[in-house]
């Protein structure tokens, strides 16, 4: 705990503890964000690690920081934010610098689908055999009745159109103007009148809580500021013995993804997916790993109880 308190009782330290509350950011944002060098802002950085307070991994050429998931020290982090002066002068700047950064982050991937919206069904096809995908997708939820189902970052509507004759009533969810005015040509063609789309952000829904039975977040975690924040959100909406169905990469090296499609995260682990499903009440179902030629694909479930 000393050591802990140590390490935050310094003013850029205690700054950057504050940045964290919520998300995960990597050394060259944090960077802007304090306009410190980076050297600075790295010794920081493994000062509050090493106390505990934040943990650290790399994936590819990016290192990314977060709050340490849990223990005392993780807790302890979380306690101190709660008592952190946010109207200060200073913390309201690297408030409204974050915010420039994530807008900035988000520009681009709105940029990028902006751009592939007519193409999107090929690219998507690029990755992994979607035939094999979407048939596991139903043989998972073959037990379920699921009257209000939600396809989170729905992209050109192809989920909804997977599940609309197992389904009441589908929902897909989309910031993307562009990849939503292809997704109603889509369902249109399709005849799919018990399905809609608007536009939506994952980390806030703005729809019931317990309001639905399935959520699925199909290849779209990758794109996030905040996965476990986006995990939450959907957690939030299942009725009891609902289910969140989350369909991404496993770890991978490609880093070309990140410049050229926009990519954040480079796939993800088990033991990460399932700690966010158990942080919000969610318990999983094992893995399902399908491998692909260039890069393998996981789907993980999560019942709510
Ligand atoms: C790779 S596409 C996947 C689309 C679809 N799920 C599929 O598998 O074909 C990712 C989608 O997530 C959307 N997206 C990204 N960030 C989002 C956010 N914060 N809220 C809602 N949708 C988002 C993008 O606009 C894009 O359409």
């Amino acid at each position: 705990m000393l050591n802990a308190l140590k390490a935050v009782g310094e003013e850029t330290r205690l700054r950057i503890l504050a940045l964290f509350q919520t998300g995960e950011l990597t050394v060259t944002e944090l960077v802007t964000i304090l306009r410190q060098s980076q050297p600075r802002v790295s010794r920081h950085l493994r000062l509050l690690c090493e106390a505990g307070l934040l943990e650290r991994y790399r994936e590819g050429t990016w290192i990314f920081y977060r709050l340490a998931a849990g223990g005392p020290e993780g807790d302890l982090a979380r306690a101190i934010i709660t008592y952190i002066p946010f109207s200060e002068q200073v913390l309201q700047h690297d408030a409204e610098r974050l915010r420039e950064v994530k807008s900035e982050r988000q520009g681009r991937a709105t940029q990028y689908f902006k751009e592939n919206a007519e193409n999107w069904d090929r690219i998507r096809s690029l990755y992994v055999a979607e035939e094999k995908v979407e048939q596991i997708l139903l043989e998972v939820t073959a037990d379920m009745e699921i009257n209000d189902f939600l396809d989170v970052g729905t992209g050109t509507g192809r989920i909804l159109e997977v599940f609309a004759d197992r389904i009441g009533r589908g929902t897909g969810i989309d910031l993307s103007r562009e990849m939503l005015a292809v997704a109603r040509v889509n369902l249109e063609k399709a005849n799919l009148h018990n399905c809609q789309v608007r536009q939506g952000d994952m980390y806030d829904l703005a729809l019931a809580s317990e309001s639905m039975d399935l959520v699925l977040i199909h290849q779209v975690l990758h794109f996030a500021d905040d996965p476990s924040a986006a995990i939450k959100e959907s957690a939030r909406l299942l009725r009891t013995g609902g289910r969140v169905i989350v369909v991404d990469f496993a770890p991978h090296k490609l880093e070309y993804l990140r410049e050229e499609h926009a990519h954040r995260r480079l796939g993800f682990k088990n033991t990460e997916i399932a700690g966010w499903f158990m942080a919000n009440g969610l318990e999983s179902h094992p893995v399902i790993e399908l491998e692909g030629t260039e890069l393998d694909l996981s789907i993980w479930v999560g019942t709510k109880n």
